[in-house]
């Protein structure tokens, strides 16, 4: 789907799509097509005010049909009530049967917005609703698809230069989406890599690791997990390196689990549906590193995944196996689908050997549990830093989808991973506090002084619903957020 700014005085031809605030009557740019107080008129008939949800539709005189979406007033910040009213207008565009579709946004030209522009909001709003993912549907649609968005404007030039950086971001919630809708048959460890490469990311440097080159280094605990799949493992390394040349780089690891069946811990049926969306945190953090990098950050970023298959064989780890760690520490692996914890450890210690960040975070679809404190509204957040844990707050209260909500990092939480036999156990005793004790575990893996923080995005990385600027499947969640992060750190 394209998006185009124009500014169109001509008379209007086509369908067209436009908001409505409650009780503000026909947008002022309609009122001009309106000569015959058609569209005023009809909104009376239909009781239609503005409130949100409703809609109504109407054929003019002069062949144009007109959607009006009431979007009711805005609440909490314009920015993303903005993006949220766009991703109510996907679900119409949805229904429309033409390849081009205009969008009328006079009726919210009174919607102050301090940055960007309101049209340029309401537009990545309905790029993030508007997302599909058909690429393996053979069957041909019957109806034709809207290929160009063309958003009316008063100044197409503020319009486009606005929406720029806000594409990037898009862009990126896209490929993050598109890598984990990927079936793990399609997308295991290697073919991630090669997805990565087919990016072309502009000044990124990419490296990767494969199993010879880890077994060196002592990645003994992403390997353990990778044992029993036929898939090789790879660490996939991703350098952004604008910033200045004495700053110590961002290091942010995400979760490449390709396919999680739990291992010798095998998953209950039910539990296995989606487990190929395990690599969700690795895809959001190649997706940041896509926007970061088109914005043109004047940062250092590093970007790392590990990526592996959980999978059952004769070479699988055992339960009890103990394995020591590329830091040194020895664990005891009491369940085998704890195995996230086990790939992010080596990966962020790596991160730490080799480029000395001052911040390190992690994203990772790490514990099931999270589902059940806050359904699919919030990630949860852990970090040892107040401050990295305000900004990461900052960033999340600016996006529209990706919210966060921090949760404890009680020390007491340590001792539930004590091990009879290692350094630590995998898992904690007993089961409670699932979602912190798997964080407390990450946390041993943490150098003193590093700033770190760590989001369990179990509960918010696929839908089972639509949401308005999410449609069900993978999310893509973590991209806004840690984009938005990166350009307040520009700006601070
Ligand atoms: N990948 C899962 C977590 C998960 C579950 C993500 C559901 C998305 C949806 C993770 O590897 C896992 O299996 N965690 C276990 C931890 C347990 C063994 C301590 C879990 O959540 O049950
Ligand atoms: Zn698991
Ligand atoms: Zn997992």
């Amino acid at each position: 789907m394209k998006f185009e700014f124009k500014n169109c005085d001509g008379v209007l031809q086509g369908t067209l799509i436009a908001p409505v605030l409650e009780g503000m009557g026909v947008p002022p740019r309609l009122v001009r097509e309106d000569k015959e107080e058609t569209l005023a008129r009809a909104m009376t008939a239909q009781n239609f005010t503005g409130k949100k949800g409703e809609f109504c539709t109407v054929l003019m005189p002069t062949g144009l049909c007109v959607t009006l979406a009431g979007v009711g007033k805005p609440e909490g910040a314009v920015e993303t009530w903005l993006q949220t009213v766009g991703g109510t207008l996907a679900t119409v565009l949805k229904s429309v049967r033409h390849k081009e579709v205009m969008i009328c946004t006079s009726g919210l030209s009174d919607v102050k917005v301090k940055t960007a522009t309101a049209a340029a909001y309401l537009t990545f709003g309905l790029g993030l609703g508007a997302y599909s993912f058909d690429v393996y549907k053979t069957k041909k649609k019957e109806t034709p698809e809207v290929e160009l968005v063309r958003i009316l404007s008063s100044d197409p030039e503020a319009d486009e230069t606005a929406f720029e950086s806000l594409f990037a971001v898009l862009n990126g919630v896209y490929e993050a989406r598109d890598l984990s809708s990927e079936p793990a048959n399609m997308l295991p460890p290697a073919e991630f890599v090669e997805a990565v490469k087919a990016l072309k990311m502009k000044n990124v440097t990419l490296k990767v690791l494969d199993k010879k080159q880890m077994q060196k280094l002592g990645m003994n605990l992403l390997l353990t997990v990778a044992q029993g799949a036929a898939e090789a493992p790879y660490l996939l390394i991703m350098e952004y390196m604008k910033g200045k040349k004495e700053d110590a780089p961002v290091v942010l690891v995400g979760k490449g689990v390709c396919f999680d069946s739990g291992g010798m811990n095998l998953k209950p049926s039910a539990s296995l549906t989606h487990m190929k969306y395990d690599m969700s945190g690795g895809a959001a953090v190649v997706g940041t590193l896509h926007a970061v990098s088109e914005l043109g950050l004047k940062q250092n970023v590093i970007g790392l995944v590990p990526l592996v298959e959980n999978m059952l064989s004769d070479r699988a780890a055992h339960t009890d196996d103990v394995i020591q760690s590329m830091n040194g520490k020895t664990v005891e692996i009491a369940n085998t689908d704890a195995e996230g914890r086990l790939i992010l450890a080596d990966a962020m210690w790596y991160g730490q050997e080799t480029y000395h960040p001052q911040t390190l975070i992690d994203i990772a679809t790490l514990t099931g549990v999270m589902k059940y404190v806050f359904g699919s509204q919030y990630a949860g957040l852990f970090t040892n830093d107040k401050g990295l844990g305000s900004a990461l707050k900052k960033a999340s209260d600016e996006t529209v989808m990706d919210q966060i909500w921090e949760l404890p990092l009680h020390p007491d939480y340590e001792k539930m991973l004590s091990s009879d036999i290692a350094d630590l156990s995998n898992i904690g005793k007993g089961g409670d506090a699932g979602s912190a004790t798997a964080a407390m575990f990450l946390k041993n893996f943490v150098a003193d002084g590093v700033k770190w923080a760590h989001l369990d995005i179990a509960s918010v990385g696929w839908l089972s619903a639509d949401k308005p600027c999410a449609p069900k499947g993978a999310t893509g969640f973590g991209v806004q957020l840690l984009t938005q992060y990166f350009i307040n750190r520009e700006n601070a």
